[in-house]
């Protein structure tokens, strides 16, 4: 496994991603459990990618319970349909927020978080997980973040 991430300066989103992937897929290869997967998965998503907060949730009966993350403290329990990462699990599909306030019911962990994106995960055709991935700045997310990490969770799906 690599002891750290190697990156190029200065490069567009698009390219950060494709330079990324590779890395994550070498962190978790070989690699059977879940927790520690989903940490370094987080890890480099935040230093790779500077996100201002990501983490997963994990379905555990019928909650969300924050699991691996990297950024400020956050809410622990998220009810199915409730927020926007309680949405990503009762429908099944990726909620792209350019504006969380403008997000009814959204739930604000922090109030410097402005815009997210939440993709699902599924084992055996159910949501398992929820990848939340917050900014501090609006409209921070597109369809270049939703095509990457939606390709991330196929792989993440591949080890729950
Ligand atoms: N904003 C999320 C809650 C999780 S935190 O942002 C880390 C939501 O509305 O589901």
């Amino acid at each position: 496994m690599a002891e750290e991430l190697i990156l190029t300066d200065n490069t567009t989103k698009a390219q950060r991603y494709a330079e990324l992937m590779p890395q994550i897929e070498g962190l978790i290869m070989g690699e059977p459990d879940v927790v520690a997967n989903l940490a370094n998965i987080a890890s480099a998503l935040k230093f790779g990618m500077g996100f201002f907060w990501v983490g997963f949730y994990l379905v555990k009966e019928d909650e969300l319970v924050l699991g691996p993350f990297q950024g400020p403290i956050a809410c622990t329990r998220i009810r199915k349909g409730k927020g926007v990462c309680g949405t990503a699990w009762a429908e099944g599909k990726t909620q792209l927020v350019p504006n969380v306030e403008e997000f009814p019911g959204h739930i604000a962990c922090s109030s410097d978080s402005k815009s997210e994106v939440v993709l699902p995960a599924f084992k055996d055709n159910e949501v398992a997980l929820v990848l939340d991935v917050d900014s501090d700045q609006l409209d921070d997310f597109d369809a270049v973040d939703v095509e990457h990490l939606e390709a991330l969770m196929r792989k993440i799906e591949a080890f729950l």
